[in-house]
């Protein structure tokens, strides 16, 4: 007998799957009563080393609005060679090269450990990757040096057959030609004029001038000779291109005193997406922004040059006062949107102290699956890892990114898809599965995902569609499809099938069980998810009432209780940490923008929205680790309590990893007693937190920003924003004799979130 949690493991190595229910409830009404929707976290590429794809094609159902795949799931006939499709109940016979199977010789799709399978495609002409780097020289030289010497690096890391192309800008636009001989030329556009894709090409000669008769090249439209002067196989110009990236200059227009420098990104970018458009439909292409400072000017700018004038902030974006913002975001989502038509992807690295126009640009990397980092400066080894790590690679040395995927989810008839919410744009393939409830991105059963890499993890929700008095017969199960294909970076086409199943329940007579199938880590990152989509849209403090009110209705449906007796509420056990989770969101930074800038509140919801579970979970709720000289290093509760003079606090935000020495720690640290002989003990618990901070900063993406402080000390907030403020100032009489450090803060704790929410949920009137 298997505990859920185990289930739910098994599962999730399995398939990379989490449901929020794992018994579905049998009827709509009943599922809306439930709350949290029949949903799941799908982690598409989740990194199965013990999962060989195999060289064969997916048996389809032959039903044209079906074309489900064969699945463990599907009855077999052996004797007939005839299968019967689970999802519309079509009976298929097998194909010809099946004939040799039988009970005992079952092809790998019908068994049931590869209810996840995965299948190398052999047709279509293999196409190399693309990686187009446009650079930013308006930068400082010790970002530029630093930049130069990545980028140079980068180019031993590259697929040797891929090909790599150099757009660089400043107040103008230069695209390079990467010839192997003569001199080296480049061609250069205006940072300020607004250009079409097909200008682009013809001003690049990759077509035919539209007026015949002219000194036309004599290229054909699209001609890949022609656009192999701008981007060439790695393993021929590697020499020329380290070259021509060491002798990046800082743009040579002067900026006057006062001034910012005219940064041309809007042009830059329309530029390396029409270069790719025309060239390369549809062909796994990267096209990586390095940028130190906003558009300042032309398409897409997001602040004029004049230094007296800030660039935005949540208070002028409140005040309708942001002068740019609309026109910018416009330009860029446009922009966004053609990259995500042609199935290319945009990282952005941007690296400065002020904001650079990520909230802007953000949907660049969003609709089209691309990387953000954000970070001071170029020359820091947040940047350089974090660089580093998009090439690395997986267990049999294949990097770690698939580029142009296609999602697709097939349902039993009982149940339909509402909608998704990750790093994906709408297909609009309409058809019988798809709700008319939409939920993220819906009113579609597939979706593209430009680019994806083993944790890309995607949110779906589903509707129950049976009727109240037409409910699913008991001991039915309910099955859903995911077929993904994507361009492996070997530059395969391939297709991962997963189909996995759940029982229905009567909801009235078995609630008890629906309750203990209860996921409510997956619960809480799917009720987050859902609120970043609704903050992109709606007003903070209504997208809070909203999530409070779903957090009330569940602890009212699920709760036990007596009516107005607040005393007597309690939660079971599948539902216990729930709430917890509910008031550290609250608190988050994707929720709670005035303590970040407006670029810091897009970083965040960006990498929140994609991310898998586990790293999520320590998103909503950061995790904290104990040292001292008591016992071992432990977790303890994110509460202001554990925060003790005798301890080190190690914390994991995800974007930030803070070491925080409690002030008897800091004043030995300070007196040095580390270097002392006879205190060895002393240094090792100095040293504990950092080794196991080191093994956190070398695998996670991005990598986080490290911070080591102390008790007093000014970067002590980062620990004390993220704390259960459980001792404030209002009950800090005598705090000094009272273990923990009081919090400097007027939200309210844990337990007083507690009361409300259980007297709430109490309540006859509510
Ligand atoms: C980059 O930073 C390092 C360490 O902070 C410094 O030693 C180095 O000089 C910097 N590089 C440049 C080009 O300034
Ligand atoms: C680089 O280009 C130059 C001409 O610009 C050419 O003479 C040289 O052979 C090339 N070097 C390499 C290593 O390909
Ligand atoms: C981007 O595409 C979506 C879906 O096709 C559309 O709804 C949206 O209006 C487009 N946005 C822009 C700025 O073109
Ligand atoms: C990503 O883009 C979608 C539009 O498809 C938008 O609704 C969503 O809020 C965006 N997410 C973030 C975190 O910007
Ligand atoms: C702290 O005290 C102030 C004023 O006495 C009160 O308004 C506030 O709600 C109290 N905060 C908490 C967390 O009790
Ligand atoms: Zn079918």
């Amino acid at each position: 007998m298997t505990t859920y949690q185990e289930f739910i493991q098994q599962n999730e190595d399995r398939d990379g799957v989490r449901f929020s229910w794992n018994l579905w409830p049998s009827s709509r009404l009943e599922a809306t009563r439930l709350v949290v929707p029949v949903s799941c976290l799908f982690t598409p590429l989740k990194e199965r080393p013990d999962l060989p794809p195999v060289q064969y094609e997916p048996v389809m159902c032959g039903r044209a609005n079906c074309k489900a795949v064969l699945n463990p799931l599907c009855q077999v006939d052996f004797r007939a060679k005839i299968w019967a499709c689970n999802f519309c109940f079509q009976r298929n016979p097998f194909p010809p090269s099946y004939a040799g199977i039988s009970d005992v010789n079952q092809p790998a799709e019908l068994m049931p450990q590869f209810s996840t399978i995965e299948y190398v495609v052999q047709r279509g002409p293999v196409a190399p990757l693309i990686f187009l780097y446009v650079v930013d020289t308006c930068l400082e030289e010790e970002d530029l040096q630093a930049l130069r010497e990545s980028l140079q690096m980068s180019l031993s890391l590259l697929p040797p057959n891929a090909l790599v192309g150099l757009i660089t800008f400043g107040r103008m636009v230069q695209v390079h030609e990467l010839s192997c001989e003569g001199i080296a030329k480049s061609y250069v556009f205006r940072g300020t004029k607004e250009l079409s894709s097909k200008q682009i090409q013809e001003m690049l000669g990759l077509m035919k001038p539209a007026v015949s008769g002219q000194q036309g090249r004599p290229a054909a439209p699209q001609d890949p000779s022609a656009t192999c002067r701008f981007l060439q196989p790695v393993h021929r110009v590697d020499m020329n291109l380290t070259d021509l990236l060491g002798e990046l200059q800082r743009d040579p227009w002067p900026v006057p005193q006062g001034k910012r420098p005219l940064r041309s990104t809007g042009v830059a970018l329309s530029v390396a997406v029409g270069l790719l458009e025309g060239a390369f439909p549809n062909t796994g292409a990267r096209v990586m922004l390095f940028t130190g400072g906003p558009p300042t000017q032309g398409p897409g700018m997001v602040v004029g040059d004049e230094l007296k004038t800030p660039i935005r902030s949540w208070h002028d974006i409140q005040k309708d006062n942001a002068r740019h913002l609309k026109k910018s975001s416009k330009y860029y989502d446009t922009l966004a949107n053609r990259t995500a038509v042609n199935g290319h992807s945009i990282d952005i690295y941007a690296c400065a102290l002020d904001q650079t126009g990520l909230l802007e640009m953000k949907c660049l990397s969003n609709l089209t699956g691309g990387h953000i980092v954000m970070g001071d400066s170029f020359n820091t080894s947040l940047f350089k890892q974090t660089f580093q790590r998009v090439f690395s690679k997986d267990y049999s040395g294949e990097f770690r990114m698939a580029f142009g995927g296609t999602m697709e989810v097939k349902t039993s008839r009982e149940l339909k898809v509402c909608g998704a919410i990750g790093p994906c744009v709408s297909l609009g393939a309409k058809g019988p599965s798809v709700s008319e409830n939409e939920m993220g991105v819906g009113g579609t059963s597939q979706w593209k995902v430009c680019s994806l890499n083993p944790s890309t993890t995607l949110a779906m929700f589903f509707e129950v569609v049976s009727q109240h008095n037409a409910p699913v017969p008991q001991g039915g199960r309910g099955a859903i499809q995911f077929v993904t294909q994507y361009q492996h970076s070997s530059t395969q086409r391939r297709i991962r099938v997963t189909t996995v199943a759940r029982n229905w329940a009567d909801a009235q007579s078995q609630i008890q069980h629906i309750e203990s199938s209860f996921d409510q880590e997956a619960s809480a990152v799917i009720m987050a998810r859902l609120g970043v989509f609704r903050a992109e849209s709606e007003e903070g403090p209504d997208v809070l009432r909203w999530l409070d009110r779903q957090l009330i209705r569940l602890c009212q449906k699920f709760g036990q209780f007596n009516k107005d007796d607040p005393t007597s509420f309690k939660l079971s056990e599948s539902l216990s940490l729930y709430p917890q989770f509910m008031f550290h969101l609250r608190r988050s930074p994707f929720l709670q923008v005035f303590n970040n800038s407006p670029d810091e509140s897009s970083y965040y919801r960006h990498h929140f929205v994609r991310q898998d579970l586990t790293q999520s979970l320590i998103m909503v709720q950061p995790m904290l680790y104990s040292y001292s000289f008591h016992g071992p290093p432990e977790p303890v509760l994110l509460d202001s309590s554990s925060i003790l003079p005798d301890r080190i606090l190690l914390m994991d935000t995800f974007f930030q990893l803070v070491i925080y020495h409690g002030e008897t720690i800091a004043q030995w640290r300070k007196a040095g007693y580390q270097e002392m002989a006879e205190y060895e003990n002393f240094k090792q618990l100095l040293q504990a937190p950092l080794d196991d901070a080191q093994e956190i900063l070398q695998t996670r993406f991005p990598m986080p920003r490290y911070v080591d402080t102390e008790h007093g000390g000014s970067q002590a907030r980062f620990l004390l924003s993220k704390v259960n403020p459980s001792q404030t100032h209002n009950n800090s009489n005598g705090w000094t004799q009272e273990p923990g450090a009081p919090i400097l803060t007027d939200d309210v704790s844990l337990q007083v979130f507690m009361d409300h929410l259980k007297k709430l949920a109490v309540s006859s009137s509510t």
